[in-house]
């Protein structure tokens, strides 16, 4: 799967930098070369003598080597590759990376490649939590760093969380997409996924029933392609989609701010569970049960997101794919949804409290597309997904054509 590819492999100084020894062997065994780097720090936990060993290539270390400076200098060393993978990314090494540092080869490299950069971090569970690891995160993320992992479990340091690095090859699957080619590839899609959640006051909200299973699965069905997947989402039950740009919301108005700013894509598919109204009284502080009268809440209508984009007259999205959510005559209400917002396809299900599909593993749904309407048999929500993605595959080529 990887003959003739190239990763550059910087080793940052953590236990974890153990399993990069595995690493590099799965690498190799793909057909990759790999280039390793290693902080001072990760000599301290692997010996280069390993690294070059399985690597079959020297390690290199010393920004100011002159040997290496005169041959080719970390500059070309950053551009060798066809990846940059930073395993394991230290919470040291992700702050330097946000911050732009270039105080040693590692950190310099990273400033000074062109090539894409892969993040397997890898530390202490509070110190991933701290808000400056996750605002780190966040910042990565803007600059188009893919992020692989960290996975939960028990760590080194005997407490149980997330911060363990994803296993090699966990790392090396992220690896093939990032490296191949597939129908998606060279294409941005928007997916949009989850609830919203409408505050009534800072502590209480108004939310629905929506896990963004679906929505997470498809964004994972459209990255296996090879799509550019900007993931709007928000507050899901379940995890994020790992390999894409998450973008985390809280509102259907911050929803919407997300996705105007995501454009243009090729193609938008929005599977969020948006609320349709917010409250408009919302209140600034805790609204007090003893306040000597019930609270009334009044509405105010949300912005229709998927209307507003399939609406759009400059940067329409080639193809725009809605959901219903019906509980009643799904093809007829989501036929007629399709005619109103104005996007191309719908796909329809049935959320009855007995189809067990909101908040479910699987999913039954309706295509509704300019042609008429097509029923899927029920599938695990993971097959629904790579069915639509292909689908979405299939007429993005079909309009290029
Ligand atoms: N949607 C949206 N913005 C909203 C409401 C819905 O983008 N404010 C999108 C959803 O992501 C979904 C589609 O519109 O793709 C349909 O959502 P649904 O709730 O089924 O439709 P509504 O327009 O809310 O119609 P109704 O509730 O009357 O069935």
């Amino acid at each position: 799967m990887l003959a003739d590819k190239r990763v550059l492999l910087i080793i940052g100084g953590g236990i974890a930098a153990y399993k990069c020894l595995d690493l590099i062997r799965r690498l190799r065994e793909r057909g990759a070369a790999v280039t390793p780097v290693m902080t001072r720090a990760a000599s301290q936990f692997v010996t280069p003598l390993s690294v070059a060993a399985l690597a079959g290539e020297a390690v290199h270390s010393d920004l100011f080597d002159l040997t290496a400076e005169a041959e080719m200098g970390h500059i070309q060393l950053s551009r060798v590759a066809d990846l940059v993978v930073v395993a394991p990314a230290t919470a040291d090494l992700m702050a330097k990376m946000a911050g732009g540092h270039a105080d040693d080869l590692a950190s310099t490299l990273l400033m000074a490649t062109d090539t894409p950069v892969m993040i397997a971090p890898a530390m202490n569970v509070r110190m991933w939590e701290h808000p400056a690891s996750q605002r780190n995160l966040a910042v990565l993320g803007g600059d188009g760093v893919a992020v692989v992992g960290p996975n939960d479990g028990d760590m080194a340091c005997g407490e149980y969380g997330p911060g363990r690095m994803a296993e090699p090859l966990e790392i090396v699957a992220a690896v093939e997409r990032a490296l191949t080619r597939g129908p998606l590839t060279g294409r941005r899609v928007l997916v949009t996924s989850g609830p919203t959640h409408e505050p009534i006051d800072p502590v209480r909200y108004i939310a629905n029933r929506s896990s963004g299973a679906q929505g997470t699965a498809i964004a994972e069905a459209l990255r296996d392609l090879g799509a550019e997947v900007v993931f709007v989402t928000g507050p899901a039950a379940v995890a994020r989609p790992q390999g894409v740009q998450v973008v985390e919301v809280e509102t259907a108005c911050a929803m919407r701010e997300a996705v105007m700013a995501a454009l243009p894509v090729d193609a938008g598919v929005f599977a969020a569970a948006v609320a349709d109204w917010r409250v408009a009284t919302a209140s600034a502080s805790k609204i007090k049960k003893d306040s000597g009268r019930l609270p009334v809440l009044e509405f105010a209508e949300n912005p229709d997101i998927l209307r507003e984009v399939a609406q759009l007259d400059a940067g329409r999205p080639a193809l725009v794919v809605g959901f219903a959510a019906e509980t009643d005559d799904v093809v007829a209400h989501a036929t007629a949804k399709r005619d109103r917002k104005g996007c191309d396809w719908i796909v329809a299900n049935d959320v009855s409290p007995e189809t067990g599909i909101m908040g479910g593993t699987e999913n039954a749904v309706v295509l509704i597309t300019a042609d008429g309407a097509e029923a899927w048999p029920r599938a695990a929500k993971g097959a629904v997904a790579r069915r639509l993605a292909e689908r979405i595959a299939q007429a993005l080529g079909r309009a290029e054509a």
